[in-house]
């Protein structure tokens, strides 16, 4: 009898434990993967296609440049410039890669998503007013002003942005937890599409007049 109760109390933890505690890594099926730029018409496989690793060189590994700013010149005044796969060949396989964010005086990386990774941002120069919000249907807003120094992350999937309040250029690094993390900008997606999304959808899903929507669609 206790010995019944004390195998049931053990898979009783044991669904606990599953039920609570679900995660997972990338796992590289050998020490690196160094990615073949040059083939261009392949099959498609999930990833790249590996280089030999007897032909693997330094340069594999390697990007110089993310001292130089972005151009912000732009609408919205960021400039993200990303050090993915498709610059450093050697990061095939190993879900990790870095970007260089620059934002002018009240520059703002608009709202955006990452499909396939988290994020981790360290502020190096100005000030960021940024902020992310979960799923549905709770939709909470996290937000922080962050100065030099200061450290924000952006858990997977979640909808975020940054924001520069300050009146000088601002710079920001992050790592993201992909090797191709991609980028979905919320406002880009919804009314820049191509083609463009049937308004009479949009003016019911934001509660717009249609005339609104059909100049938000004009602007991007
Ligand atoms: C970001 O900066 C780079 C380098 O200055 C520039 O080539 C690129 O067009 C800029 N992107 C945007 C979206 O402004
Ligand atoms: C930045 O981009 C703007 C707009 O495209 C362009 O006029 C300007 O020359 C660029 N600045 C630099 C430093 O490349």
């Amino acid at each position: 009898m206790k010995g019944i109760r004390s195998i049931l109390i053990a898979l009783g933890l044991f669904a606990f434990a599953c039920s609570s505690a679900s995660a997972y890594d990338p796992s590289p099926l050998q020490d690196f993967c160094v990615a073949i730029k040059d083939i261009k018409n392949g099959v498609f496989v999930n990833g790249k296609f590996c280089k030999d690793p007897k032909l693997a060189v330094a340069e594999d590994f390697f990007f110089s440049g993310l001292n130089r700013p972005g151009n912000t010149s732009n609408p919205v005044g960021s400039n993200v410039t990303m050090i993915n796969v498709d610059i450093i060949p050697g990061l095939n396989t190993l879900g990790i890669s870095l970007v260089r964010i620059d934002y002018a005086p009240y520059g703002v990386n608009p709202p955006h998503t990452h499909p396939r990774g988290s994020e981790i941002l360290l502020v190096v120069e100005g000030t960021l007013y940024v902020g992310f919000v979960t799923a549905n249907p709770d939709n909470r807003l996290f937000t922080k002003i962050l100065n030099p120094g200061d450290v924000f992350v952006f858990p997977f999937g979640m909808v975020h942005f940054q924001f520069n309040i300050g009146k000088t250029a601002a710079v920001a690094f992050a790592g993201l937890s992909s090797q191709n993390a991609g980028v979905i900008t919320i406002a880009n997606a919804v009314f820049g599409s191509n083609p463009p999304i049937n308004p009479d959808v949009l003016a019911k899903a934001f509660q717009l007049n249609k005339n609104v929507v059909k100049y938000l669609q004009s602007r991007f």
